[in-house]
């Protein structure tokens, strides 16, 4: 039978990366989008593929069960990978309800509908959740999160993605459902909302304003380019094993002040400016509550059991993205009205 995979959340970041990957890579896949466009949702991202014969887009909210279930009837999908979710941490200090809702009942409401409308077909078909690394909480100066490493989320954000993950895992034991885990660390590249780190400071450093560095600056993530992480989401559903947790991560582990020199020395070269310039833009502000140190992916197992790695230096990847913001100013001047001014207020103006 012809695979009809729901994509939820392809209108966002990384779900637009992986929509265009599938639809352009598999024509006789049909690939649904289903996206309840939120702040962070665009088609505009898309629209290079959106009159694909394979693509179709479905506008729809996870949190509504009635919805969902008769999606699911109607269309008969053979697979979903399910990446809909509230991923902003800044966001879910202020609310952390909206998590709880998209993130853990929308999850929980997509499982259902699949134990609704799968029968028979639980062992070929296949739920794949996208997570990340902050379920593992924080790290000290040294160690990685392995697959293996207990849970232990701070953020509202973080806790609810756990408590997704920990639903997904409890249909496959319950009911048996046939499902895969990944969990990711900080992605970066074309089409990302400027509310995260370099988005945000590409726009800061591009309008000469200042860069709200939270705390010390020394808190470190591992960075992966968005195009890897879709390729790794390629062969995981394709190659994954059923009821495995495989970690994705960019072997780039980079603290938050070093990046962000690393991004105004190439933003100053690019916009013809004297080397350095826009330091003098970086600003400390108030730290995030509840701030986790440090991330550091070990991803071994997808490397050493599928064969996958980073295809891209985080160097080159940096520039790619630079020159897809710089060159795509119309983009950000969309996503940038409205209401995200209000929000940019808000979040910044009592740090
Ligand atoms: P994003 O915020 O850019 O996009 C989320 C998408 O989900 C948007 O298109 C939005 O409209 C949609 N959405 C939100 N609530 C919805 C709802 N109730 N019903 C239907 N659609 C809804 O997020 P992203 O950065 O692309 O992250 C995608 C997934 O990957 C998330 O599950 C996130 O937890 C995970 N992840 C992200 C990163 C990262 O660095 N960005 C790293 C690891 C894992
Ligand atoms: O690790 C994976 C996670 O990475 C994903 O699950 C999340 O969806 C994604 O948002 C991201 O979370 P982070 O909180 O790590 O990303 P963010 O871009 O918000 O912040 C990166 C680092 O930069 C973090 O240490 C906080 C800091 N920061 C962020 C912003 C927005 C600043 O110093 N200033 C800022 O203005």
């Amino acid at each position: 039978m012809a695979r009809k995979i729901l994509i939820t959340g392809g209108a966002g970041f990384i779900g637009s990366h992986v929509v265009r990957l599938f639809v352009n890579k598999y024509p006789d896949y049909q690939i649904y989008n289903l996206d309840a466009l939120t702040y962070a949702g665009n088609l505009e991202n898309l629209k290079d593929i959106d009159q694909a014969p394979n693509y179709h887009f479905i506008k729809a909210d996870i949190v509504d069960a009635e919805v969902l279930n008769r999606l699911f009837e109607e269309h008969q999908f053979t697979d979903v990978i399910h990446l809909a979710a509230e991923s902003h941490v800044d966001r879910s200090i202020t609310d952390p309800l909206a998590f709880v809702r998209t993130n853990i009942l929308g999850t929980v409401n997509l499982l259902n509908a699949c134990r609704a409308t799968w029968k028979g077909h639980f062992t070929d078909r296949l739920f794949y959740h996208i997570s990340t690394d902050e379920v593992y909480g924080t790290l000290g100066e040294t160690g990685l999160f392995e697959e293996t490493t207990s849970y232990d989320p701070n953020s509202p954000y973080s806790a609810s993605k756990a408590g997704s993950d920990h639903f997904v895992r409890a249909y496959g034991e319950t009911y048996g459902l046939r499902y895969i885990v990944t969990n990711c660390s900080n992605n970066y590249g074309p089409n990302q909302f400027p509310e995260k780190l370099i988005p945000l400071f590409i726009n800061n450093v591009r309008h000469n304003k200042p860069l709200p560095v939270y705390g010390d600056g020394k808190y470190t993530r591992d960075w992966l380019f968005v195009v890897d992480h879709a390729l790794a989401i390629d062969l995981v559903f394709h190659k994954g094993k059923q009821g495995e947790t495989y970690n994705i991560g960019g072997f780039n582990e980079w603290q938050n002040i070093d990046l962000i020199k690393v991004l105004i020395k190439q933003m100053d070269e690019k916009l013809g400016r004297e080397p350095g310039t826009s330091e003098k833009l970086i600003t400390y502000v108030t730290d995030r509550p509840g701030h986790d140190r440090r991330y550091a992916i070990d991803a071994g197992k997808i490397n050493r059991e599928l064969g996958w790695k980073p295809s891209v230096t985080f160097e080159e990847g940096l520039s790619q993205t630079i020159d897809w913001y710089l060159a795509n100013e119309q983009w950000m001047n969309s996503v940038t009205s409205g209401d995200y001014q209000k929000y940019y207020q808000a979040m910044y103006a009592s740090r």
